[in-house]
């Protein structure tokens, strides 16, 4: 048997996921003829002027949010936001009518984690911290100058902690943050991924866009955690097909999502429908959303729908 150590992270008693905005833009086509038209996949994609930069579309740009509520085996309740966004337009209206904002102004929220530096997921900072400008923020190694920039142009005051590859940080008992080394689209590197352990449950994983590949992601967690070997629910972005193309290496990935086992599958826009559908097929249980505030389709847990678990 193998002595490895593998790392204890402590437990929660429960988490709770709440979409506050998983439509990173609302019409594919329209963002990726922009990025074509800006140079392609490979460029900057700081030169592109899309909001806040630029006005570009802007009624495209929407964003990836969601707030994670975990409760500890004493009750105690924390809060961590992971990503904030793109048009901060969108933002503004989501966090108003999620009532994160109050959450922001009251303190309640101790931490924003950026998954890494796509548009969707980070160029709308500004709704965030004009409610909370001290608030202690996490990025993946891999950011790039203009990243920090925004954050410091936005007025932040508190801490930027990056998190350097492969090395899990216990953000508080029962979550752990975990930066993968990667590159992708738009010069984007370092990718911050989400692992909770749930009381006699198993983990969760939570990711903005899983570009590292979600098989890698769930054996991360196999070989590190404690509790790792039982996934018992995935939410966020897992970037499968997320044009809506289809191949045979994809069935692959899916039928290998299949044998993990998960009980509580909730995919994000990035996932793509065509690989959701093709879950469905399989047999994951994947959970549906409602379809509701600016969210298009229920097979992704949608704006404003609540993942709970434990
Ligand atoms: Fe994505
Ligand atoms: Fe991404």
């Amino acid at each position: 048997m193998s002595t490895s150590p593998l790392l204890d992270i402590g437990v929660l008693q429960r988490l709770k996921i709440r979409c506050i905005s998983e439509t990173g833009w609302f019409d594919t086509a329209t963002v990726f003829d922009d990025i074509k038209m800006a140079g392609g996949a490979e460029i900057d994609q700081y030169t592109i002027p899309w909001p806040p930069f630029g006005a570009l579309h802007p009624d495209n740009a929407a964003g990836f949010s969601a707030l994670l509520e975990a409760e500890a085996t004493d009750g105690t309740m924390r809060r961590v936001l992971f990503d904030t966004g793109w048009n901060p337009a969108w933002m503004d209206r989501r966090f108003a009518e999620e009532g994160i904002d109050q959450l922001l102004q009251q303190g309640q929220i101790e931490a924003l984690v950026i998954s890494h530096e796509h548009f969707d997921h980070f160029w709308g900072i500004g709704s965030t911290l004009k409610h909370c400008p001290g608030l202690t923020i996490y990025v993946p190694e891999g950011f790039h100058p203009a990243g920090f920039d925004l954050i410091r142009q936005q007025g932040h005051t508190g801490k930027v902690v990056t998190t350097p590859g492969d090395q899990p940080l216990v953000l508080f008992p029962g979550l752990a943050l975990v930066n993968f080394p990667m590159h992708t689209l738009l010069k984007v590197d370092g990718e911050n991924v989400l692992y909770a352990h749930l009381k006699d449950r198993g983990m969760a994983m939570v990711t903005g866009c899983g570009h590292g590949g979600v098989l890698n992601l769930l054996n991360y967690a196999r070989q590190t955690f404690i509790g790792g070997e039982h996934i018992h629910a995935i939410y966020g972005g897992l970037h499968i097909s997320p044009l809506e193309d289809w191949d045979e290496a994809r069935d692959l990935v899916v039928n290998a999502l299949r044998d993990y086992g998960i009980e509580k599958v909730a995919c994000n826009h990035c996932t793509g429908r065509t690989a959701v559908e093709k879950m469905l097929e399989v047999g994951i249980p994947v959970m549906r959303g409602t379809a509701r505030n600016g969210s298009q389709t229920p097979l992704f847990v949608g704006n404003g729908d609540v993942l709970a678990l434990g």
